[in-house]
């Protein structure tokens, strides 16, 4: 497998082609601000690209489908499509193939409630759920309630070496893995629910106080 990582543009945002290197079959999640290069680097890698998702459906994510679809035949499908080639619905463990690789989608709403996580091989795409070091923005009330439900339930029982790549650029590093997210993270670290809402209620001053940009 292999993962080329798109600096898109925006508000940092991050595209991903990922490739089974066996069959040069490609999947891309978050073509967002660049739809133009993920296809050139495909094209001229000799990938041909069978699917595309987007983790949810915020504009900063979603905007260079149109783009995207005429250039590659593709449709990026977000929680509740149906996929055009299996009649599959992207639902909470619907598993597609790519090659000799599994997509396996992880509904985390939270952020939004269409969230969705997509585990290709040992690699996490985590879109805006979860980030290095930080986590996806909600409200303070049934939003955060709900993303910390998904972050734990769903993601932190996933092994610690899982990779994890980000839908945003605004961690220390680009990517990470999930036992250094539960290690390190603020708000994985957070005892409980209410701790966590605290966490977000009192971001501001923390990041100040720990001097994280
Ligand atoms: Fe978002």
């Amino acid at each position: 497998m292999f993962i080329k990582t798109f600096q898109t543009g925006g508000d940092r945002n991050f595209g991903y082609l990922i490739v089974d290197e066996a069959s040069r079959l490609g999947v891309v999640v978050d073509p967002s601000y660049d739809p133009a290069s993920i296809v050139r680097y495909a094209s001229e890698n000799d990938v041909r690209v069978v699917r595309a998702f987007c983790t949810h459906d915020h504009h900063d994510h979603t905007n260079g489908n149109a783009d995207f679809e005429r250039a590659t035949g593709v449709r990026p499908l977000l929680f509740g499509d149906t996929d055009d080639v299996s009649g599959d619905e992207i639902a909470d463990g619907a598993r597609f193939p790519l090659g000799r690789l599994e997509i396996r989608v992880i509904h985390t709403p939270g952020h939004t409630p269409d969230s969705i996580c997509l585990l290709i091989g040992d690699a996490l795409f985590t879109g805006d759920t979860l980030f290095v070091g930080k986590v996806g923005g909600t409200d303070l009330g049934d939003g955060a309630r709900t993303e910390y439900a998904s972050l734990h339930d769903r993601l932190m029982t996933l092994p610690d070496e899982v990779r994890v790549f980000p839908g945003h650029d605004v961690g220390g590093a680009p990517s990470s893995t999930i036992g250094r997210e539960r290690e390190t993270n603020p708000f994985l670290l957070r005892g409980d629910v209410e701790a966590f809402i605290d966490l977000k209620r009192n971001w501001a001053a923390y990041k100040e106080e720990h001097g994280i940009a």
